[in-house]
Formats: C-alpha cells, sequence, structure tokens
C-alpha cells in the first residue's frame, strides 16, 4: 500500500543497476514515485527500470553534456524534477597484496613491534588515472547532476537532492585516499550548494553509508570482509534496504528542515 507522500514526483537516480541505486529506486518507487534508472550498465539499468515501472537513462555521470540533455529532456517530458540522487560510484581496486601487509601490520601493532611494520605504499602506486578516474565520478558526477538537476529545481521551487558520500568521507581509512578525498569533497559541495539553494525550497543534503552489501564489496575476499565486521560495532554490514529508508526520508517532506545536512547510517563506525 502506498503511503502516497511522493504521488506522482519525478525521481532520477544515477548509478541506480545495481546495489544501493537500485534499492533507492524500489523504495521510492512504493511510495508512488516515478523513476528513471541512470547506469552505464545498460541491462541492468532495464531490469530495475522494469521492475518499478520506470525507465532506463544510459550515460555516464562524468559527461556533463550527457547529463545535461538527459536531465533537461527528462524535466521537460515529465513537466517537472522533484528528486535527485547522486549515487554512481566505484570501488578502490582492490591489491590483495596490500591487503596482507595491512593484516600483518595490525598483527605487529597489536604485539608492539612497531619497528617491524612493512609500507603498504598505497598512496605512492596509486596512477594519476586511478585518482583521475575515482574523482570524476564520484566528484565531478554530483557536480554535474547537481548543476543540471538546479537549472529546474531552483526556477521551480522545489527539490530535494540526495548525495550518497560515505564514512570514508568522515573518518578515512588508510590505503583508499582517492575514495576518502572524493566522498570528502562530495560532504562539503553539499553543504555550499545547500546553503545557495534553500531558501528557494530546494534541499541538499548527503548520506554516508558504513558497509554496505552490494556488489561494490564484491572484489573483497572473506578475510577483509570479516575484518571489516570485526570493526563494526553492530557486527554486520548494512543491507541497500535498509540505506533506502534514509533516502527515502531525505527525498522527501518529512526532512523539510534538513539543509546541507550529513545523515551517517554506519553501524557504530562513526
Ligand atoms: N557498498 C558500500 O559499502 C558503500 C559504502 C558507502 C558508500 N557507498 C557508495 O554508494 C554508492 C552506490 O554503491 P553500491 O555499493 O550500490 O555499488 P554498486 O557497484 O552495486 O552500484 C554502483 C552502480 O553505479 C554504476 N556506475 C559506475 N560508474 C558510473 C558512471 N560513470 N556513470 C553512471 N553509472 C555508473 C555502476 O554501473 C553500478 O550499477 C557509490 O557512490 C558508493 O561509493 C557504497
Amino acid at each position: 500500500m502506498n503511503s502516497g507522500t511522493l504521488d506522482g514526483q519525478v525521481v532520477v537516480v544515477t548509478g541506480g543497476g545495481s546495489g544501493m541505486g537500485a534499492a533507492f529506486a524500489r523504495r521510492l518507487a512504493s511510495d508512488g514515485a516515478r523513476l528513471v534508472i541512470n547506469d552505464v550498465n545498460e541491462v541492468a539499468a532495464g531490469e530495475v527500470a522494469s521492475d518499478v515501472g520506470g525507465e532506463a537513462a544510459i550515460f555516464d555521470v562524468t559527461d556533463s553534456l550527457a547529463f545535461n540533455a538527459a536531465i533537461d529532456r527528462i524535466a521537460a517530458h515529465y513537466g517537472r524534477l522533484d528528486v535527485l540522487i547522486n549515487n554512481a560510484g566505484i570501488a578502490p581496486t582492490g591489491d590483495a597484496n596490500k591487503r596482507e601487509i595491512s593484516m600483518a601490520n595490525q598483527i605487529k601493532r597489536i604485539e608492539g613491534r612497531y619497528d617491524e611494520l612493512t609500507p603498504t605504499d598505497s598512496t605512492v602506486d596509486l596512477s594519476d588515472e586511478e585518482w583521475d578516474r575515482m574523482i570524476k565520478i564520484h566528484l565531478y558526477g554530483t557536480f554535474y547532476g547537481t548543476r543540471a538537476a538546479l537549472r529546474h529545481m531552483t526556477p521551480q521551487r522545489r527539490g530535494s537532492i540526495v548525495n550518497i558520500s560515505s564514512i570514508m568521507g568522515l573518518r578515512p581509512s588508510a590505503g583508499i585516499p582517492h575514495y576518502c578525498a572524493a566522498k570528502a569533497a562530495i560532504i562539503a559541495f553539499t553543504k555550499s550548494t545547500a546553503q545557495e539553494v534553500a531558501a528557494f525550497g530546494v534541499r541538499i543534503n548527503a548520506v554516508c553509508p558504513g558497509f554496505v552489501d552490494t556488489p561494490m564489496l564484491d572484489s573483497m575476499d572473506d578475510l577483509a570482509l570479516a575484518g571489516i565486521r570485526m570493526q563494526t560495532p553492530i557486527g554486520r554490514l548494512a543491507s541497500a534496504e535498509e540505506l533506502s529508508q534514509v533516502v527515502r526520508f531525505l527525498a522527501g517532506p518529512e526532512s523539510s528542515y534538513c539543509v546541507g545536512d550529513v545523515f551517517p547510517a554506519s553501524g557504530g563506525w562513526v
């Protein structure tokens, strides 16, 4: 049964073909929203779109012209644009060797053998391409989407933008400086843009999930996942559906006083 609070609202979810984006789409559709599912994966976006009775919009969020064109077309087609969820993202590429060094270092720290710690060289080994791609997809993608959406939301004096950051933007971990920097920058971007447009009826907020059980974590081996569970006070990963409740709150009128606010859902990490 629909609560009806999002009836007819037009919602765009980037990276909506998988994981959290797909869960957000399903959650908002269940409250009556009309969904546009963006992704670079055409098949995945098509499946989610067909599940929620919405449409797919296939483009790369790092392509600003494509982002502008898609948002302009959606706003013209539906006559409105109510919610944008900037969610598309990639995981840092894992390196089993560096993970092993980190694990061994943890044991050496516990045993007080600080002289024997081995450098992981994670930052030294990070290539220009890896850095650029990470910042481009997360930070530039969020900027391109927000800019395109505000061109419609500010004049209509209504809208909600939800940016998916990470606990790594609030409490960074060693080994993934590009991911942490991108996610932290999204928080500052969220606050600045939110202050600019709040008086015009547009709210912009950020969510900082802890570790969520999605395909993004597929590259992690069992030991790495066990390490995450061990460090997470609640003792487990989140489900994408749990995060979708936070996003649902921020998308709708229930969060009317939330402006530039940052919502961790971290299982106790932050
Ligand atoms: N899973 C986690 O533990 C976790 C924790 C905190 C934050 N996040 C963030 O949540 C968001 C969603 O992650 P997820 O876990 O659902 O991952 P996921 O891999 O399941 O989904 C990400 C989706 O984004 C799409 N995508 C990637 N690059 C794109 C691009 N350039 N343009 C358009 N689409 C693109 C992918 O095709 C994929 O469908 C990401 O921003 C991620 O950084 C994830």
